[in-house]
């Protein structure tokens, strides 16, 4: 009884982790959350500044491959809004990453109160690109 099952839980359980795989941006989305809750850690503090310089390049490295991608919601949007969509996205990840490079400038600068004021720009950026872009 059990035996004849197997065949059809294997199938199934193929198909569960089919459908729970990441997509290529899920994978750089995750690698950038690691690097950013990283420099949560640090970015206030000036004597970390190579660590915080390297982390700021795995965020950028990530926000670039990213913004090649596209988003699960494109496959929800009507045909007819589908380049605007896709675009609108762009522009954000684009924006997202001048202020990566504005971090960067400070960290670089030694000037931390801007330093903490970008990271809470990309902070901002974040939540407002996930309401506009992505499910739940
Ligand atoms: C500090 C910056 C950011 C962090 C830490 C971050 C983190 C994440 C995480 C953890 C996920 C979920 C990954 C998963 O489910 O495995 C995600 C997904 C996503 N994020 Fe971000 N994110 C950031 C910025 C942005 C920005 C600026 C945008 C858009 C302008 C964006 C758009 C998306 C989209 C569209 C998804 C869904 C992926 C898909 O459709 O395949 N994120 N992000």
């Amino acid at each position: 009884m059990l035996k004849k099952f197997t065949p059809l839980v294997a199938v199934l359980s193929l198909g569960i982790s089919a459908f729970a795989e990441d997509t290529p941006m899920e994978k750089e989305m995750g690698t950038m959350n690691k690097a950013y809750k990283a420099l949560k850690k640090s970015i206030e503090d000036p004597a970390q500044k190579a660590e915080n310089l390297k982390f700021i390049a795995q965020i950028k490295k990530t926000n670039d491959a990213a913004s090649k991608m596209e988003p699960k919601t494109l496959a929800d949007q009507p045909a007819a809004a589908k380049a605007a969509y896709l675009e609108k996205f762009k522009a954000s990840m684009a924006d997202f990453g001048k202020h990566v490079d504005a971090l960067e400038a400070a960290v670089n600068a030694g000037n931390t109160a801007a330093a903490k004021a970008e990271f809470d720009k990309l902070n901002e950026l974040k939540k407002k690109g996930h309401e506009e872009f992505k499910k739940d």
